[in-house]
């Protein structure tokens, strides 16, 4: 038996690597937009000026940037929140081919946008591509979740985040001035998404459904079991084939989860409040200030070269996500979310201090240095782990469920966090980083106290821990019927193909 723990095939990889493709498209398009700033405003000038001959108003111009810029978030929170309707509803595979059309479409849109003198094709091109990003937020991790080996199921979770950040730092270099980021080709830039887009529905249909889709969703039980043959490269796949037939015995009693049952039902109000307040410490941690906003940080540091000291930010965030990567099945996800968490307060403060004492030479190393740390221990803990998590403390009955509930907290938190820095900034000046030291510290207590370590447990080991040991209670016999209900209806009984 223990001979099959720990198989990591070439098919396995091939399968992992097409899947990431969609959490680079959602690193790639968080930080697409900065770079080309000034150029889009001006391109919403000249515009303007062809439409009404006279020049747009600066504060109208700011609007219809921030618009563009925080669309993409609304779309996220949609996406994110649809996506167990569609992962049940198609499949994991079907459904991450289908999401595809979404990037095509969002971006040509704003690919042709200079063609057909329209800034309103950048915003809607950015909502669509908000909706295929947040709906691969969840996608990719609930894929990857579900093929991965139980020993390696944190490594290979970290790699959805080591795509994003992959993805931030392409669109970071893409973005320089002599690359894509001139006043002619950026819209090239922007309709990039469309290429990987497509090398994933090539790759695609070579790459197996999700195994645990097949045969707790599908009871296609042969099928499950030749994937995981090819999966883990050998015939003796009893113990996988064991675990999700008791997660299957299981979901047949959990009967259909919906949003509102994780609510209800009590065995699920410890692992979902668990799951939302991680993905609140991600994002309120202050991450996105400094990917969105860095530069400007840089700036009223005294930093010279502001665009190089971001990339260099890209370039340490990476290399902490692979550290993460090697570290997560031996440390554990919950001494590196603390870790990741604490470090980050100290950054913060640190942050503060080379802020405030700006007039002193030599404090623009202080600052540089101090975002450096902030961005790393992120990438320890709080940035790859609230990603794969959520997959990991919930069985297949409510797992899409409660994936779209925590990743539409992560978009909404991203969101408010885009959208008030600029003003909280305006407010607090060099202060604005201890509100986050603030809610870390808080974070951190809570993690402390309430999260437990999922590394190595089975899936269903992992929702016995909350359960004490009993299954989560049918909804059936203890809710009203799902139709009452309004939010999202998982399907009771096996979808047919
Ligand atoms: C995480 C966050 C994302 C952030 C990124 C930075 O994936 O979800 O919002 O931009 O990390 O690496």
């Amino acid at each position: 038996m223990e001979s099959q723990d720990k198989q990591v095939t070439g098919y396995l990889l091939f399968s992992l690597a097409t899947a990431v493709i969609g959490s680079l498209q959602f690193g790639y398009n968080t930080g697409v937009i900065n770079a080309p700033e000034m150029k889009l405003k001006s391109f919403f000038n000249v515009t303007w000026y062809k439409r009404y001959n006279e020049d747009i108003d600066p504060g109208v111009c700011t609007i219809v940037w921030s618009v563009a810029v925080s669309i993409f978030s609304v779309g996220g929170m949609v996406g994110s929140f649809s996506v167990g309707v569609i992962a049940n509803r198609f499949g994991r595979r079907r459904s991450m081919i289908l999401v595809n059309c979404l990037a095509v479409i969002g971006g040509l849109l704003m690919g042709f946008s200079t063609i057909c003198s329209s800034y309103e094709m950048v915003i809607a091109g950015r909502l669509v591509i908000g909706l295929f990003c947040g709906l691969f937020t969840g996608l990719t991790p609930m894929y990857v979740g579900e093929v991965s080996p139980t020993p390696l199921r944190g490594a290979f979770g970290t790699l959805h985040q080591l795509g994003v950040v992959v993805g931030i730092l392409i669109a970071q270099i893409f973005g320089l001035e002599a690359l894509l980021g001139s006043d002619d080709l950026w819209p090239l830039l922007l309709a990039l998404t469309v290429a990987p887009a497509i090398l994933q529905c090539i790759l695609l249909p070579f790459c197996p459904e999700s195994p645990r889709f097949l045969l707790i969703n599908l009871k296609q039980e042969e099928e499950a079991r030749n994937v995981l043959v090819r999966l883990r490269g050998s015939e003796d796949v009893r113990k996988d084939l064991q675990e999700m037939k008791e997660e299957s015995d299981k979901m047949a009693m959990e009967k259909k989860v919906t949003i509102a049952e994780l609510f209800r039902t009590a065995a699920y109000r410890q692992p979902l409040l668990i799951a939302v307040m991680l993905q609140l410490s991600q994002q309120l941690s202050g991450i996105n200030a400094v990917f969105y906003y860095s530069t400007g940080i840089f700036s009223s540091a005294g930093v010279q070269q502001p665009i190089y000291a971001t990339i260099g930010a890209g370039v340490v965030n990476t290399i902490f996500t692979v550290v993460s990567l090697f570290l997560v099945e031996k440390a554990g996800r919950r001494t590196l979310h603390l870790l990741g968490l604490g470090g980050m307060a100290v950054s913060a403060l640190l942050m503060t201090v080379s802020l405030l004492l700006d007039n002193i030479p030599g404090m623009s190393y202080v600052a540089i240095l101090a975002v450096m740390l902030f961005v790393a221990m992120f990438e320890l803990g709080p940035g790859p782990i609230p990603w794969f998590i959520v997959a990991e403390l919930f069985s297949q009955g409510p797992r899409p469920a409660a994936m779209a509930l925590a990743g539409c907290c992560n978009w909404t938190a991203n969101f408010l966090v885009g959208m008030s820095f600029p003003t909280l900034q305006g407010w607090l000046g060099p202060w604005v980083f201890l509100i986050f030291t603030g809610l870390l510290i808080v974070f951190f207590i809570f993690t402390f106290i309430k999260v437990p370590e999922t590394k190595g447990k089975t899936f269903d080991e992992i929702a016995r821990g909350f359960s004490s040991g009993a299954p989560p209670p049918s909804s059936s016999t203890q809710d009203p019927p799902a139709s009452a209900s309004t939010a999202v209806t998982l399907p009771a009984s096996p979808v047919k193909e």
